[in-house]
């Protein structure tokens, strides 16, 4: 009997997760730059902290949700995703406050039941960040630049920033009414998902791909016509300070998140280097959603950005050198020589230098493919004739050049570069 991964996962093998290290470290450098603090919330949560924060009528509590009883009869959810494990735990653990701006930032897996295609998987993995205390639309455009920013870092090209207003309290009923008045006539011609959503969450109607559907959408209100005075000179600003920050971006009126708990600003950051699932990031304010929680009322704004994308993306546009070769391997012929090759491996590693040796007694040959497929830098061979002499020589992986090194030189040679 053999198994394989459940469907919609993947393991990361170590090929790869050398790209997956770099760009996770992107990731923590970025946000650290802009003064974020990570945080890490257990991979499971009550179903109740989900559905009251996501939304009843979504597609990710209606159908995509990981949900079991624990052995005490507990409803618990496997998390879909962190923004609302984020504000659970920084109201339970005092972080959050409305008179404070608190900055956190979060790496780790979500799970979806999802039809899984290219893009899309059912474990999947998020960096994302939440800051609270401020509804100013200044924080708004920082936190789309940081996420342009890191981009940049990555090597990302062919981005495209939409962003949209979707409102908030006063405003969204407004609007949701003018959706239905507007769908009342033609929803029958459309498809089933959009049927449904009508009464439930008309908003998703405008996000259908359906292409019979799309005629229809075309002409649908727009959000933006329909915000009160405050939300929309909120947008303005904010469409203000991105061009200050020299951040092109696109307002897209078609933008509806697929999350309740949204109030005003929504963006999505595509890729045109993806195919259909070509969002890398996904964000937006959401300054009810730490009072409906339990907490105090306090504005808060965040994103999350889809690591596998991201990897995908790179991985097809080899633009950024990611890889993190073995400095040294250490090639012995016979026990004298591996004794010494051991003392010298530790030595070396202990100065901080990756370095590895052969333990399965294979030829020099042998030792010698191992080095190349490990990707050393450089190979240091000793066999007799190097101990008599106490010295070797050091060969240049890449260069294939070669210079012989007393044993007491070699960390001194390494430093060197
Ligand atoms: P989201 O748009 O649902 O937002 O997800 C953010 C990103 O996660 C997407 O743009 C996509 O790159 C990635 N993603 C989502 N589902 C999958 C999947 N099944 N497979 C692979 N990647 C996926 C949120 O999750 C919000 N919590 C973002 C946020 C933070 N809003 C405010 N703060």
């Amino acid at each position: 009997m053999k198994y394989s991964a459940p469907r919609g996962t993947k393991d990361i093998l170590p090929e790869e997760s050398q790209l997956w290290q770099f760009v996770e470290v992107a990731c923590r450098e970025t946000f650290e730059l802009y003064n974020y603090k990570e945080i890490r919330t257990p991979v499971f949560e009550s179903t109740e902290l989900f559905s009251r924060s996501i939304g009843e009528s979504t597609d990710i509590v209606k159908k995509e949700m990981y949900t079991f009883p624990d052995r005490k009869g507990r409803s618990l959810t496997l998390r879909p995703e962190e923004t609302a494990p984020v504000v659970r735990a920084g109201i339970e653990n005092n972080l959050i406050s409305p008179d404070q701006l608190t900055k956190l930032y979060y790496l780790g897996p979500m799970f979806r039941y999802e039809r899984p295609q290219a893009g899309r998987q059912r474990q999947f993995h998020q960096a994302g960040v939440e800051v609270f205390g401020s509804s100013d639309p200044q924080l708004d455009a920082e936190v789309i630049q940081m996420s342009v920013k890191l981009f940049e870092k990555l090597g990302l090209k062919e981005l495209e920033v939409n962003i949209n207003s979707v409102g908030d309290k006063k405003c969204q009923p407004v609007y949701r009414e003018a959706i239905q008045r507007y769908f009342k006539e033609n929803i029958k011609h459309m498809c089933e998902d959009c049927r449904q959503r009508f009464d439930q969450n008309p908003l998703r109607i405008l996000d259908c791909k359906e292409a019979h559907c799309q005629p229809y959408i075309e002409k649908a209100p727009a959000a933006v016509d329909h915000l009160c005075p405050e939300c929309k000179s909120h947008f303005e600003q904010l469409i203000g300070w991105l061009d200050k920050l020299m951040i092109r971006y696109r307002v897209n009126d078609r933008l509806v998140r697929g999350l309740d708990y949204y109030t005003r600003t929504a963006f999505e950051v595509i890729s045109k280097q993806l195919g259909a699932q070509n969002a890398v990031c996904g964000g937006g304010r959401y300054d009810d959603l730490v009072e409906e929680l339990g907490g105090k009322s306090t504005p808060a704004i965040g994103f999350a950005i889809g690591l596998e994308r991201v990897v995908e993306i790179i991985k097809n546009h080899p633009i950024t050198h990611y890889s993190l070769p073995i400095t040294l391997f250490i090639a012995t012929l016979g026990d004298k020589a591996k004794e010494t090759g051991f003392k010298l491996l530790a030595d070396i590693r202990a100065n901080g230098f990756s370095a590895d040796m052969d333990y399965q007694g294979r030829s020099l040959k042998a030792q010698m493919k191992t080095a190349d497929r490990i990707k050393a830098k450089y190979v240091f061979i000793i066999g007799d004739e190097e101990l008599a002499k106490q010295s070797a020589m050091l060969k240049n992986m890449q260069t294939a050049g070669q210079q012989e090194i007393a044993f007491d030189k070699l960390l001194e040679e390494l430093k060197g570069g």
